[in-house]
């Protein structure tokens, strides 16, 4: 396979675009053809949205890790395929070449088996960023087990939740993690979280610290013993295109996450194309994605996209201040980057150190840049643009979401025009509309709308794990026959988008989401807590933060301590990267007669802008906005 799925021109992408929409089916069937299959498809596509009933490339046999390591063994058997960068600068890095990689997931593809995990057991993986979470992931695939990564900076809590409701046999994880200069417990938090899971056969540990930790007998195995007499070739499960790869649960604005579904044959064709287009790839480029696995971007532009592709992936322990603000650029030198996809959030953390930093590398090898999880302000684009691209490198706005799987809207290589805060063009099969409240599809240019796509692509989320129900209301429900995104957008007269941002009840910290609903379950967990209200606030680093309106019992003496318990709901009920920065204690929330909370007015308060908070006659008591508002935290 060669990387042939490229678009060289901007107008070669006008020319796929419209050959995309005019005969989907075409197009797709055209681009799949590019791949391993074991059998090929009876049919391209088929589809309604009221069910939701999606259906790419049906009755097509095929294994995803075929097309991410073993197609790739007679031509690029001694190429890199994972370059590992550890979280500290001094330890040496780890380099896998495609048939190491082969080789090290199929052992531990027949260490699962060996354990009792068969093709359709939902397998839980709770890792640090080390090679083994690849490994584990694409072992998960091999054999047809469905992959749940839950990110490691989850609580017991959240870790059961996911656990429970996936019904998982199996939790893979570690001793713990290095995050910087700290150190991280994460088999004490399995161990926690495993008091309330019945379906947890077995536990394997990998030993990232060589800390000596409590091992339950004929629960827990370390990852070393478990592989150590295991073959390096395992043959991989046939599996059908609808089958599902995996599950990542994601927030929406209703109390609990839902585990999103992905399947085989679409994924895999949808993450590979996007991944040549976007990044325009060449053969002996190296790539560099700095998320987590733990999240979608990890998923499909960390694993999948890249290692179908046959390209070298860097994978990154650590964070971008450790041990100093310029890491992120010593990678990339240190390694050849080409191609450098963060979030920018990590852009402006970054410029808050200065540009010297980033000045005293050399980033020579860079040939594009990319951006993800959140909309990029001017100023972070202009930095990113200037001082680590210099100028010289194109800058492709990604957006996209754990639902639709791959990159939708983005800019592509240096192909595209580019304008700063705008993502772009729609991939090709991409069709994005935006709406008004009634629903009819605007087409005027520079006007807001709610971002809805029209017709599948080949990585739609195709269920929500458990409850198609609750997949069909959140995506499909609001507009008929439109899939729903949950974010607003405004297109140019040029056709090029930008994503405003959520209009639910979705908060986007850091790139990372949180419905309302779910921190304010978390905050009533406290016993002092009658009531909560929270709303989301711009915030110079992290793109939103979290203000909380909280409604006590009694007024306690000791503010500062009932605001310590809150934040103590928060990480046991969700994690650390959930805890609201402000916490305001008020008597009662602004609340319509009907009892629902006006939430426009919070986020005036939270956003400090308290000069219009438009009509508050018609609340049960408009008085309280008043008292809010006195003691607002600005
Ligand atoms: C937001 C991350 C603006 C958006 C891949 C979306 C963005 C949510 C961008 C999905 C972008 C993602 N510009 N906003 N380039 N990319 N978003 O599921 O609100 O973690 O709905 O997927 O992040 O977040 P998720």
């Amino acid at each position: 396979m060669s990387i042939n799925l490229q678009i060289k021109s901007f107008e070669e992408y006008k020319e796929k675009y419209a050959k995309s929409v005019a005969d989907p089916e075409g197009f797709w069937s055209e681009i799949a053809e590019d791949f391993l299959w074991q059998k090929k498809w009876d049919s391209v596509l088929e589809w309604n949205f009221d069910e939701p009933k999606i259906e790419w490339f049906k009755g097509a046999k095929l294994n995803i890790t075929e097309n991410a390591l073993d197609r790739h063994l007679a031509e690029r058997g001694d190429k890199l395929a994972l370059i590992w960068e550890p979280n500290d600068p001094k330890e040496q890095f780890v380099r896998y070449t495609y048939r190491e990689l082969y080789e090290r997931v199929c052992q531990f593809s027949n260490a699962l088996k060996t354990k009792g995990i068969k093709k359709g057991d939902r397998v839980c993986i709770y890792m640090p960023m080390v090679p083994e979470l690849t490994i584990a992931v694409l072992a998960c695939a091999r054999i047809g087990a469905i992959h749940s990564v839950i990110f490691a900076g989850f609580s017991a809590t959240a870790v059961s939740d996911r656990v429970n409701d996936a019904q998982a046999k199996m939790i893979i994880t570690a001793d713990g993690l290095n995050r910087g200069a700290k150190q991280i417990p994460l088999k004490r938090v399995i161990d926690e979280a495993l008091a309330t899971c019945s379906s947890i056969e077995s536990v394997i540990v990998y030993d990232c610290l060589g800390w000596d930790i409590s091992m339950t007998e004929n629960r827990d195995y370390w990852w070393h013993d478990v592989v150590k007499d295991e073959a390096k070739i395992c043959s991989a499960e046939v599996m059908d295109a609808e089958d599902m790869l995996f599950i990542l649960y994601t927030s929406g604005s209703t109390g609990k996450p839902k585990g999103v579904v992905h399947t085989c044959g679409g994924y895999m064709v949808y993450t590979a194309y996007t991944f040549q287009n976007v990044f325009q790839y060449q053969e002996s480029d190296i790539y560099w994605c700095t998320a987590d696995i733990g999240w979608i971007t990890g998923h499909s532009y960390i694993v999948y996209g890249p290692l179908i592709s046959g390209a070298t992936t860097v994978m990154f322990e650590g964070i971008p201040t450790y041990p100093d603000a310029g890491r992120f650029w010593q990678i990339i030198d240190k390694h050849g980057v080409n191609q450098f996809l963060t979030a920018p959030t990590a852009i402006r953390s970054l410029m808050a150190y200065g540009e010297d930093h980033v000045l005293s590398y050399s980033l020579d090898s860079l040939k594009m840049l990319s951006s993800v999880g959140e909309p990029i302000n001017e100023e972070a684009w202009k930095w990113y643009y200037l001082h680590v691209g210099k100028e010289r490198c194109p800058v492709a706005d990604s957006w996209w979401q754990t639902e639709t799987g791959g990159i939708m809207i983005s800019g592509i290589g240096n192909l595209s025009p580019m304008k700063p805060t705008f993502a772009g063009y729609p991939m090709p099969g991409i069709q994005p509309v935006l709406l008004d409240q009634e629903g009819n599809e605007i087409t005027a240019a520079n006007v807001e709308g709610y971002l809805c796509i029209k017709a599948p692509w080949p990585s739609i989320i195709r269920t929500t794990y458990g409850d198609h129900e609750r997949c069909r209301i959140n995506y499909f429900s609001h507009y008929k026959g439109y899939y729903f995104t949950g974010d607003g957008a405004k297109r140019d007269e040029n056709g090029m988008y930008r994503i405003i941002g959520r209009i639910d009840d979705v908060i986007n910290v850091s790139g990372h989401r949180f419905g309302t609903a779910e921190i304010e379950n978390a905050i009533n967990t406290n016993k002092n807590v009658i009531e909560s209200a929270v709303v989301g606030y711009p915030h110079p680093v992290k793109g939103q933060s979290i203000y909380a309106f909280v409604v006590l019992d009694k007024v306690t003496e000791d503010a500062l301590m009932t605001k310590g318990e809150i934040v103590e709901s928060v990480v046991a009920e969700i994690g650390k990267i959930a805890i609201p920065e402000k916490i305001q204690f008020v008597t009662g929330l602004p609340k319509t007669r009907s009892g629902k909370i006006m939430r426009r007015i919070l986020r005036k308060v939270a956003e400090g802008d308290v000069s219009n908070l438009g009509d508050t006659s018609t609340l049960l008591d408009p008085a309280v906005v008043e008292e809010i508002v006195a003691n607002a935290l600005i």
